[in-house]
């Protein structure tokens, strides 16, 4: 389970730093999305390397649960809790949790069904190659406050899950020794603090309208009525500003 959560937190760590390019100019994500997807094979080869890592992780997770069971089939008549923390009590159910939102957030954002095919149909030219515009679907992909507040509470699910599964991770690696416990705690809590507020700051943003969509094309496109973020009424500044990638103006 060490190792397979491991390979899991440096996924969604890197998987953070590359949506934090939304703050960026929009040429930046979408010449990133663009560059893994041009990956192909390779694409292929790392999604079913953590869709295996990931498999074996839950599996793992129902071999334990089914272990411990089998250890104690009665059950305690009376239940008091020493020292498990909240986290370590409700992993199974955060991770099932954070498994089913991973399970929405691939159908919304990487095989895009949710809302239907034409929701986020727009490609954008950088350096004259036509690419997907991700910068403005996710900034569409939020529009919604309650789809934004689940990803914002599922997120909120996995850093609690992170901060009991590292300190278990550095445990079974027996780096977890007295001396360092408490540092190691800390420092872990303060990772996953820092993963949750990243995560939320991309949301809350888009939602606050402070990362806007410069596609021209897109003008007027899902608005809400009194949303500047793409309303027809600001498709002109839009096309003005220096902000909107040179291909774009045409
Ligand atoms: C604010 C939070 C998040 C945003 C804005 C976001 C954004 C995205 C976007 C735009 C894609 C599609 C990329 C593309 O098609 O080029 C994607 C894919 C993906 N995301 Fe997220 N994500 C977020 C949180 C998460 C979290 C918390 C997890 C894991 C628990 C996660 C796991 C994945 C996975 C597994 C993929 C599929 C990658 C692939 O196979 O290409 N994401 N995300």
């Amino acid at each position: 389970m060490a190792v397979t959560g491991f390979i899991l937190f440096g996924f969604v760590i890197g998987h953070l730093i590359g949506n934090l390019q939304i703050f960026a100019h929009p040429d930046k994500i979408n010449a990133y999305a663009h560059f893994l997807e041009a990956l192909g094979p390779g694409l292929w080869l790392i999604r079913l390397f953590l869709l295996a890592t990931l498999v074996i992780h839950v599996w793992l997770a129902a071999q334990l649960t089914l272990e411990n069971k089998a250890a104690r089939p009665e059950g305690y008549q009376n239940q008091i809790t020493m020292r498990a923390t909240m986290a370590s009590r409700y992993m199974r159910v955060s991770g099932v949790i954070v498994f089913a939102f991973i399970i929405y957030h691939l159908l919304h954002f990487t095989v895009r069904k949710t809302h239907g095919p034409e929701a986020y149909p727009n490609t954008v030219l950088i350096d004259g190659t036509a690419v997907r515009d991700v910068h403005s679907m996710i900034i569409l992909g939020f529009q919604d406050p309650l789809i934004s507040i689940f990803y914002i509470l599922a997120v909120g699910l996995l850093s609690w899950h992170l901060r009991h599964g590292l300190v278990s991770m550095f445990q079974s690696i027996g780096w977890r020794t007295r001396t360092w416990s408490n540092a190691l705690n800390k420092i872990v809590l303060v990772v996953c603090v820092t993963y949750f507020l990243g995560n939320t700051l991309i949301v809350a943003a888009v939602m606050m309208g402070q990362v806007r969509i410069q596609n021209p094309q897109l003008a007027g496109y899902a608005c809400r009525t009194d949303c500047e973020i793409c309303g027809l009424h600001n498709a002109a500044k839009i096309v003005e500003t220096d902000d909107v990638p040179i291909d774009n103006q045409s």
